[in-house]
């Protein structure tokens, strides 16, 4: 992988302190096999290798993400304005430089779909599709598509792919707008458009998405 130098420093640095020498690799895929002995945990025990996600345990696929979305995210766990326990803990533990890295290695990893072992409710994902493409004007609801792309592909680096996430997640990332334990959406943009949908429109958003496959690059560019 072509890293800037100084990351190859960095890892250098970092490999001093990892069981074996790591010198060669650069940091990001340092901390994603092998955490970073700081307490950030491997991100591949939860995320994959490549960052293919866990869709019965809702840990998200990473891989493609924008490096910059990531870093934001990071970020956000890390001074509270989303909250999660464990990516807390793991954002707080990664210095600027380490988020800046780990976010480098997923945004030119790919892996391919990880298989949701629950497939979405057949109506539902009709009605999600019909949110997609259309919003619900009634509500005052612009189409998801508008700000994701089509088939959810995200538009990069601030819009993120939703194609490809699984059900579990995509509907716990509504709820934690809902609850308000997701603030740190770019002009609360995303805090504005959950708090439009009900329960059944949650539902209906997420079983469309996660029926999509991610796009065949894996990413949004
Ligand atoms: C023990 C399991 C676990 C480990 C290890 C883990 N994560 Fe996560 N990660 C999660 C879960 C669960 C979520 C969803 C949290 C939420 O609901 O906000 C998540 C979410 C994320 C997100 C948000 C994705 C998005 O689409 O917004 C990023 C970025 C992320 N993790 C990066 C990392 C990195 C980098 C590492 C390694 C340093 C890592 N994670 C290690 C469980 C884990
Ligand atoms: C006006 C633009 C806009 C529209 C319309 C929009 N979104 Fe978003 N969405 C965003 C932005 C910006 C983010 C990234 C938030 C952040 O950086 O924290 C996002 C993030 C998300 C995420 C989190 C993805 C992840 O990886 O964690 C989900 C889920 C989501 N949107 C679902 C939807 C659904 C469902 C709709 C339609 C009902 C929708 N969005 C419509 C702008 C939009």
């Amino acid at each position: 992988m072509l890293v800037p130098r100084f990351w190859t420093i960095v890892a250098v640095g970092a490999a001093l302190s990892l069981p074996e020498p790591a010198a060669a690799a650069d940091l990001g895929s340092a901390i994603v096999d092998q955490g970073n002995g700081k307490g950030a945990m491997p991100c591949k025990a939860c995320h994959g290798p490549a960052g293919g996600g866990n869709p019965a345990a809702g840990f998200p696929r990473l891989a493609g993400l924008s490096r910059d979305y990531v870093v934001r995210q990071l970020d956000a766990y890390a001074d509270g304005s989303r909250t999660q326990p464990t990516m807390t803990a793991i954002a707080k533990a990664l210095s600027l430089e380490e988020r800046m890295a780990v976010a480098t290695y997923f945004e030119a990893a790919r892996a391919p779909a990880a298989v949701d072992a629950k497939p979405g409710d057949e109506a539902a994902i009709a009605r999600g599709a019909d949110l997609a493409r259309d919003g619900d004007w009634s509500e005052g609801l612009p189409a998801c598509g508008q700000c994701h792309g089509p088939d959810g592909r995200g538009v990069a680096p601030d819009f993120p792919p939703l194609a490809g996430q699984s059900e579990k997640y995509l509907k716990g990332q509504l709820d934690a707008w809902r609850q308000g334990k997701r603030s740190s959406d770019p002009l609360h943009l995303m805090t504005a458009i959950a708090s439009k949908l009900d329960d059944a429109d949650v539902a209906a958003a997420a079983a469309y998405y996660a029926s999509l496959p991610p796009s065949a690059e894996g990413d949004q560019r």
